[in-house]
């Protein structure tokens, strides 16, 4: 296949498996992203996101299946794999006591370009990632926002034609997300290739052309963000409850109304039901059901799916967390829950 590297797509994954131990991290997955195009991979805590990451950019070994970047195996063919990408988001290759500048002179030496070379793309790359005020300073003197921004701009030094950003903003305040958005927006207009995951629905939403949604080790659905928005089929009412010892009965009141058992968001007193495409008319069956059973409501609309719904949509079936043999951190960040139903619990939030 000696002609695959200018045709096909940048990367190519094929009944990916790995193990570590007794737990199956990826389980067989298959997916392929086209030249220039954005990936999201979304996918709780443990899902197999960063394996995933490490097999594709030569770090870990998979236990079986294909995957080629631009026609290279990851596993026979690593140097030529490591020739072409970039990875973000471990911070790995910052070294803490030198400067933003010495650190991205230094890569620019490693990846084999010349001193001049090397100084004018760390100067290009501070410029860009607007670091040129810290440029001078030790890198463990950054902010979080900061750091990060170094991260991907070490990770850009030698030009990769695919990058891999491997939760590139969880930690980040929302304005420094939105400005790593508009990075990675420039970055790809540019013609890279990227692989991003996330655990935030928006992102994946504002950035990927594609997304495929991970959990436990295994693909559960593939597609664009309204591809996977018309899989949760029709509208969502959603409202809040003025008191919240009373979110239960509410969701209880609705139940009827709903497709799927309704979905509680016990940190800001939502509730929020599928209603198919009945439009105003659950509307004012909502209000109405809410009013008899007596609960106060706020903000009550009526609107297209968000990703988020998707989300729980698909993973919302998903046997107890418990038995899969994973670490039992997922659901770190969701807060969302199904009501109602065995296996509920607060685990995942009090972390
Ligand atoms: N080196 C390892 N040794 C043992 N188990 C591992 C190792 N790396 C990953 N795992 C396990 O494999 C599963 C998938 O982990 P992975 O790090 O790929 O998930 P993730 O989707 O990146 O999660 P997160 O969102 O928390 O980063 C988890 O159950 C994890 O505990
Ligand atoms: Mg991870």
């Amino acid at each position: 296949m000696t002609t695959s590297d200018s045709s096909g797509p940048a990367i190519l994954v094929e009944g990916l498996r790995k193990s570590f131990g007794a737990v199956q991290a990826l389980r067989g997955i298959d997916f392929s992203v086209g030249r220039g195009k954005i990936l999201g991979v979304l996918g709780p805590n443990g899902a197999g996101k960063t394996t995933a990451v490490r097999i594709l950019t030569t770090l870990v070994r998979p236990d079986g299946g294909t995957a080629l970047i631009e026609g290279r195996d990851v596993v026979r063919q690593p140097d030529a794999v490591r020739e072409i990408i970039g990875l973000a988001g471990q911070s790995a290759a910052i070294q803490e006591e030198l400067t933003g500048r010495e650190n991205l002179e230094i890569l620019g030496r490693l990846y084999h370009l010349s001193k001049a070379r090397s100084r004018e793309r760390a100067a290009e790359l501070l410029e860009r990632f607007e670091l040129l005020d810290a440029a001078n300073r030790p890198a463990r003197t950054y902010s979080g926002g900061m750091a990060r921004r170094l991260d991907l701009a070490a990770s850009l030094v030698a030009e990769p034609a695919v990058l891999f950003l491997d939760e590139p903003t969880t930690g980040l305040d929302p304005r420094s997300r939105n400005g790593m958005w508009g990075i990675i927006r420039d970055l790809v207009s540019g013609g890279t290739t990227l692989l991003l995951t996330t655990q935030y629905l928006e992102e994946a939403d504002e950035l990927a052309d594609e997304i495929i949604v991970i959990d436990h080790g295994k693909i559960i659905a593939a597609g664009t963000s309204e591809t996977l928005k018309d899989k949760v089929g029709g509208d969502v009412v959603d409202f809040g409850v003025v008191d919240r010892a009373r979110l239960q009965a509410a969701a209880a009141a609705v139940a009827e109304l709903s497709e799927t058992a309704p979905m509680i968001d016990a940190d800001d007193a939502r509730v929020s039901i599928r209603v198919g495409n009945r439009g105003s008319r659950a509307v004012v069956q909502t209000v109405r059901n809410l009013d008899a059973a007596g609960v106060e409501t706020t903000g009550l609309a009526l609107r297209r799916p968000s990703l988020d719904d998707v989300f729980l949509a698909l993973t919302g079936h998903q046997a107890a967390e418990d038995d899969t043999g994973s670490d039992g951190r997922r659901g770190r960040r969701r807060r969302r829950r199904r009501s109602g139903g065995p296996g509920r619990d607060d685990r995942g939030g009090a972390r």
